[in-house]
């Protein structure tokens, strides 16, 4: 079964518990959490703090991408706030492999995300150790942008990379994922969709994200 994880970026903050509730009625699978930190990204949204609280809201697991510098010297507050999935970038981790690993460490699964630009072979020697690999199908930094098709050749090279390698990877998108987008990421491999606009954008949030997992899984 492919799974919806909803961000959390779109929701309104001033009820984010009942928001968390519709989501999970409509069969949400995690929850996505984006931390931005208006440097490796241009915008700033929030930190551990909240993260602790959502995981207070839900028993979903968290996926908690962190598009911030110096990931590293926030990774454990992260983990003790309760993420389930932390996930870096390729572009501004250096020592990726010691990043992943120093996830692991701490009991919680590692991602990787690429951006847009970023190709698939930069992440070659860090593939086996990954959880999940992150297809970013729009540039890093708001909701509701538009979503950029050629990316999904990523994510069929990544999943025939796996499938040759006998790699244990979820590969997930994230950005613009919506009812028109979803049937063709789905085609091309795609395990975990993030969605943040076109699930707590809109007036129904339970049904929202009920029609996307079930479009994604006919
Ligand atoms: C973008 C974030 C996404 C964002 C997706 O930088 O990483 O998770 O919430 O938003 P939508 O689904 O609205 O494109
Ligand atoms: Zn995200």
């Amino acid at each position: 079964m492919r799974l919806i994880a909803p961000s959390i970026l779109s929701a309104d903050f001033t009820n984010l518990s009942q928001q968390i509730k519709y989501a999970e009625v409509g069969g949400a699978d995690f929850i996505h959490c984006d931390i931005m930190d208006g440097h490796f990204v241009p915008n700033i949204t929030f930190g551990p703090l909240v993260v602790k609280a959502v995981k207070r809201c839900t028993k979903l697991p968290l996926d908690v991408h962190l598009m911030i510098e110096n990931a590293d010297r926030y990774i454990e507050q992260f983990a003790k706030a309760g993420a389930g999935y932390i996930t870096v970038h390729q572009e501004n981790n250096r020592h990726l492999d010691r990043t992943v690993a120093l996830i692991k460490s701490l009991g919680v699964k590692a991602g990787v995300a690429i951006n847009p630009a970023t190709p698939v072979n930069t992440l070659t020697e860090i593939l086996e150790y990954a959880d999940m690999i992150l297809v970013m199908t729009v540039n890093p930094g708001f909701g509701a942008q538009k979503f950029i098709p050629s990316t999904l050749r990523k994510v069929a090279e990544l999943k025939e990379v796996r499938e040759k390698s006998g790699y244990k990877y979820l590969i997930e998108v994230d950005g613009g994922v919506n009812r028109d987008t979803a049937g063709a990421i789905a085609d091309a491999g795609c395990d975990v969709f993030v969605a943040g606009n076109s699930i707590f954008g809109s007036d129904n949030i339970s049904a929202s994200a009920m029609e996307l997992k079930n479009l994604i899984n006919r």
